[in-house]
């Protein structure tokens, strides 16, 4: 089995843990959900395989420069060349909490970036007005040229950011976010106490009429600076907030942008459901249920070369 495939099945199975009532004992939900253990044991099995990669990397790294000290190495121009996130992970984390973030890290960069990217390319899709001034966003940046996105460009993509975070405040990737409170708090006549654990619905946040007064619609302009900033801060919170809020948030925005810019570029989408039909999934992630369909048509205007997706 594919470890796409597994990561898929453990975000489908671990909601059951925490809505099917029996399934809080441990014993019940192992032995009716075997597949959760061999999922597991193949995401863990890829970010074994990952670090031993990368330590094995590192003894030739340190081999081919045994002039320097190891202490001198870490700060060298070699270690710090080499210090990526696994890297400064490795220098800081025992084995097992380096697993537990290799984990965290290639799941939650993962299956978050692919349901937003379903879930763009659906609305870009049904509002081809919207998918439109993409394009011309794209015509304006690239200016005929067909060569890939520098970071400058993806700076400059504005509207398609907006695109982007209109997307993630309907269909947030991840619609809701678990915490423990440390001491009592008061929300109207409401006392959550202390030691309470809460999950806060990002999902049902972002469609507050309160601060989008037509939160069902696809609308990339409430992310327009002055409605930006006239907003409270909390009521947009795709990736989440405080302490442990999402450490790839600004790698994912560039991500998407390289991507659907790429798409937008090349092709015209055509969403052949609607997106009211697509029944979100809420697990882990939100997808949308039964995937999306929809049909790219070459923009060179040759009608030949169409394509459909499910
Ligand atoms: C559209 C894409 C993404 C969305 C919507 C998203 C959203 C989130 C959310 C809501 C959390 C939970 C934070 C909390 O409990 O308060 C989170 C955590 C996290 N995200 Fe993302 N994320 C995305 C992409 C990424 C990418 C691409 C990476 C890494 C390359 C990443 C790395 C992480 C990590 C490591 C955490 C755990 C942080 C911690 O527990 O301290 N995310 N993300």
């Amino acid at each position: 089995m594919l470890y796409v495939n597994a990561l898929h099945d453990i975000v489908t199975i671990i909601p059951k843990k925490y809505s099917v009532p029996w399934f809080l004992w441990d014993f019940l939900f192992h032995r009716s959900q075997k597949r959760y253990k061999e999922c597991i044991d193949i995401v863990h099995q890829f970010s074994e395989n990952i670090i031993r990669d990368r330590l094995s990397e590192d003894a030739e790294t340190l081999e081919n420069n045994t002039d320097l000290p190891f202490s001198e190495l870490h700060d060298s121009e070699v270690r710090r060349k080499n210090m990526d996130s696994l890297g400064l992970l490795m220098k800081k984390l025992r084995k097992d909490d380096l697993q537990n973030n290799v984990d965290a890290l290639v799941f939650a960069g993962h299956d978050t970036t692919y349901a937003a990217l379903s879930w763009a390319i659906q609305l870009l899709g049904e509002h081809t007005d919207v998918q439109e001034k993409v394009y011309e966003e794209m015509v304006q940046i690239f200016d005929g040229s067909n060569r890939s996105p520098t970071k400058q460009d993806l700076l400059e993509m504005k509207y398609l950011e907006r695109v982007i975070k209109e997307t993630l405040r309907l269909y947030p990737s991840g619609p809701t976010v678990g915490r423990k409170t440390r001491k009592d708090i008061q929300i109207g006549e409401y006392t959550i106490p202390a030691g309470a654990s809460i999950w806060i619905e990002i999902y049902f946040i972002h469609r507050n009429p309160k601060y989008y007064p037509h939160p069902e619609e696809f609308n990339p302009d409430n992310f327009l600076p002055e409605r930006v900033r006239d907003r409270h801060p909390y009521a947009y919170l795709p990736f989440s907030a405080g302490p442990r809020n999402c450490l790839g948030q600004r790698y994912a925005i560039m991500e998407l942008k390289a991507v659907l810019s790429s798409i937008v570029r090349n092709f015209k989408i055509r969403s052949l459901k609607e997106t009211k039909d697509l029944n979100p999934l809420m697990g882990l992630t939100i997808t949308p249920h039964g995937g999306v369909n929809i049909e790219l048509t070459l923009r060179d205007n040759n009608k030949e070369n169409k394509f459909t997706e499910n």
